[in-house]
């Protein structure tokens, strides 16, 4: 149950919004954070650090500071605002990512890794650094290779790898439902094209790379009429601009 507090102040804000006035300040943390933070069942966020040419990293796979320092800090929030954050293997073995927060306040979230042929090794720093719980995700078929302080998931697999819904079942089961996709982009691309994001988050710095990956790879389609095109509101969050897009209508209650 919410509890509103009308104060002339904030009935007269709500009037200029009306008449098209952009929201600012409070108001715009509040409608960029709050759905994030109210939901209470299954919401899931899928958020892209990338350059004004969209590459998400260099062609060798250095990615660190493609972000700036506020844009990063989003990112932080995002975290802190969710029960799991899911990064694809590829990730995990270029960046060797804490995955925690520490920017900003808050709790860090569990920690997940798609790791669909167990090519892991337990070497990984996330493995050993202390920090949130870890979750592997692989298939019923991989190798058993134990990896230490992580519980393994283990789903069935298609040709086309595991189920991107069958991982968000997994971890709602265990109360991990509002959920990250922090990446890469063979990662963010498969919970998008099955249609299992709400929004989309894209941080974009002032930064060109020239080549290197890209932030998200869809099947082609012929025709921009055939493109996506989510309603998004756009925030200026500093060193970066950020678009929020709305990938459904759920509002994760
Ligand atoms: N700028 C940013 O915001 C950002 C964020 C994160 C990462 N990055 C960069 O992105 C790059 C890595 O991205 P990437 O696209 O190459 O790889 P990735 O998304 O990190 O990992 C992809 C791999 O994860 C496994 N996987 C993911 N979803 C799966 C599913 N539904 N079913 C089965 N397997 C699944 C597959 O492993 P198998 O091949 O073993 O099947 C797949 O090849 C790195 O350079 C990293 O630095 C950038």
């Amino acid at each position: 149950m919410n509890t509103i507090d009308m104060t002339d102040a904030v009935w007269q804000r709500l009037l200029s919004i009306r008449e098209g006035e952009t929201v600012a300040g409070e108001a715009a943390a509040m409608a960029l954070y709050g759905p994030i933070a109210g939901a209470r069942g299954r919401f899931i966020i899928a958020q892209v650090g990338q350059s004004l040419d969209g590459r998400i990293a260099t062609p060798s796979g250095d990615a660190m500071d493609v972000s700036g320092p506020d844009g990063l800090a989003h990112l932080h929030r995002c975290r802190a605002l969710v029960d799991a954050v899911i990064v694809g293997v590829n990730t995990v073995k270029a960046d060797n990512p804490r995955l925690s927060v520490r920017l900003v306040d808050g709790p860090s979230p569990v920690r997940v890794v798609i790791d669909c042929n167990g090519a892991l090794d337990g070497d990984e720093g996330l493995f050993h650094d202390g920090g949130a719980p870890v979750i592997v995700v692989t298939s019923a078929d991989a190798p058993g290779k134990g990896l230490p302080n992580a519980e393994t998931i283990r789903l069935q697999s298609s040709g086309k790898g595991l189920a991107t819904g069958a991982i968000l079942d997994a971890l709602a089961a265990r109360g991990l439902h509002r959920v990250l996709v922090e990446g890469g982009a063979r990662t963010i691309a498969r919970f998008i094209e099955e249609r299992q994001v709400d929004r989309l988050h894209v941080a974009i710095s002032p930064l060109i790379i020239g080549a290197g990956p890209s932030g998200i790879n869809l099947p082609p389609v012929a025709r921009l009429a055939d493109a996506l095109r989510p309603p998004a509101a756009v925030y200026n969050l500093g060193s970066d601009v950020l678009f929020d897009c709305a990938l459904s209508d759920r509002q994760g209650q």
